[in-house]
Order: C-alpha cells, then structure tokens, then sequence
C-alpha cells in the first residue's frame, strides 16, 4: 500500500512500515501546496499538526482508507467528513502523555521559582537575590480542568509534591481527587491548569468572570489547546496582578505573532511543544504506524 507521510515522523515509525513492505512517500519537505497533487494515489496520509486534512485534501485522494495522526488533537482533521468518505481516522492518544505532564510541572515549578527571570538577569549581570524570592508549590492547592490521561499524570506528579489536588472534568468523575465544579475549582486553586480539547463548550471557559473570583496571586497554565481561556481577560487579569503569572505553550493563534501577551513580564511561554521530546514523538511514530497499518488489513 502507499503511504504519505507529510509531516516528520520519527525514523522508527517510518521504518516499521517500510519493513512491512509498503510505499512510504516522505513528502515532510515538500510545500503544502503540492500535498493535494502527492496524496492522489495514496492509501493512507500520517501527519501529525501541520498537515490540515481537509475535505479537499481528502477529495484528492479516492484511494484514501486511513488518516493517521501522530498526537492526540484531530483539529487538523475533518473527522466528520472523512468519516463520511468511510475513510477510518487515527491518533496516538497514549503517547506523549508523560511529555505533556512534564511541560505542566516545569511549568508550575518555573512559575514559584522564577527560573527565567534568575537566567535572564544572571546573565545581565545582575545578582537578583533578594528579588528572587519563590514560593514552595508543597501544600498549595491544583486545580486541574480536564482529569483525562494527561491531567491523572499532572495530579500525580502534584501528589507527589504535596500538593492538594481539585480535579474538574465535564465527563469524568476522579475516584482519587476531590471532584468539584468549574466555579469552585478556579476560586479555591492555587495554580490552574487546563487539560481539555477546544470545543463549543470549552471556548474562552475562562473568562473575566472565572478570573473575577480566583485568588489574587493565582498561577494558570496552559499546555493543552489554545482558545480555551480568553486571551484578552487574561491580559487584564496579569496586568491587575489577580494573577501572579501565566505559562502558556498554546495560544490562541500560533505563532502568536502580534499577541500582547508577550510583552508581560509574568507570562512564561513556550512554542507547542508539550508533546515535542524525543520519546513522545518516537512512541507517537510507532505508534501511529501501527495503527494505520492494523487499519489498512482490514
Ligand atoms: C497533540 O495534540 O498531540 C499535541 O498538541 C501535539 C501537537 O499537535 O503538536
């Protein structure tokens, strides 16, 4: 079978399904533009978040069977219509799990224990000391939105720190944390953090409202989907000082070119990479190999 590959997959997942004989097209160089051209004869397209499956992208394909995303997020994938084309779609929901729940914690010990600003005036030659002063995050409290995979990891990871966990989720309720409701959950945390896909129901789900009733000196983070708290309410409440800073690796519109948010000294911030490490992206490339081709024998 012929397998496009359009954005860098790790070498192992490349292998694997050449060793089981089939065509990969590494077409990860090529423009965007000619993937419509490329994709024609192709059984089956990998990608992982800058391919955007689109309905025409799929309509260039009549051979297409399988679209397989290396990652958790199918935004880039018109799910629905490919569904409707009986083509099956794929993601690697397991794989970078760890990678993600790690980004969160470098986050929230770089929020109490300003590791940026220490480098950054450190190398100035400043010797910033007194000004430095952190926080211990032991016996804080976490709020964390979304307690699916990534947000169990992020909770245990905060246990393991002495944290107190609140766990919020729309569809899952914690036997291990206390289960509260949205509007709890941002007025009790000390640090909150977002684990949840950009819907309908979960755009701008923090608002000026939700940072209205969180407490003054209030740590958010963001290593899930941008959209979800509302930049502009954001903006306010960093410079009022309700919230003592934000970290974010996902933004409403990325690259976050002309974003004002980036000109906060308490913002932190990293380019979506949550998922970016070596073992996240080598589990997601097996991964997602295997499941294409599993999907491709039937
Ligand atoms: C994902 O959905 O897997 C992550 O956000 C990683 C990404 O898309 O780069």
């Amino acid at each position: 079978m012929k397998i496009m590959v359009s954005d860098k997959l790790a070498p192992e997942g490349v292998k694997l399904m050449e060793d089981a004989g089939h065509d990969v097209l590494k077409a990860w160089d090529e423009s965007k533009d000619k993937l419509p051209e490329l994709i024609k004869d192709c059984d089956a397209l990998v990608i992982r978040s800058a391919t955007k499956a689109t309905k025409a992208l799929i309509d260039a394909a009549p051979n297409l069977k399988v679209i397989g995303r290396a990652g958790i997020g199918l935004d880039n994938v018109d799910v629905e219509y490919a569904k409707s084309k009986g083509i099956i779609v794929v993601n690697t929901p397991t794989a970078t799990t760890i990678s993600v729940a790690e980004l969160t914690f470098t986050f929230i010990l770089a929020s109490y224990r300003d590791i940026v600003a220490g480098t950054n005036t450190t190398k100035a030659g400043k010797w910033e000391k007194k000004a430095l002063k952190g926080k211990e995050v032991y016996g804080k409290t976490i709020g964390i939105a979304g307690i699916g995979r990534i947000g169990q990891a992020v909770a245990e990871r905060a246990v393991a720190f002495g944290m107190k966990v609140l766990a919020y989720d729309p569809y899952v309720q914690s036997d291990k944390y206390e289960n509260v409701s949205i509007d709890d959950l941002v007025s009790r945390s000390d640090f909150i953090t977002l684990h949840l896909p950009l819907t309908p129901e979960t755009k701008h789900m923090i608002s000026t409202k939700q940072f209205e009733s969180m407490k003054t000196g209030v740590v958010i983070l963001n290593v899930a989907r941008g959209g979800t708290i509302d930049e502009n309410a954001l903006y306010e409440a960093m410079k009022s000082g309700k919230v003592k800073m934000a970290a974010l690796d996902v933004f409403e519109v990325e690259p976050p070119a002309s974003n004002k948010l980036l000109e906060l000294p308490n913002l932190i911030c990293t380019p979506h990479i949550g998922a970016q490490t070596d073992e996240g992206q080598n589990r997601a490339g097996v991964m997602v190999a295997e499941a294409v081709m599993e999907k491709l024998k039937q």
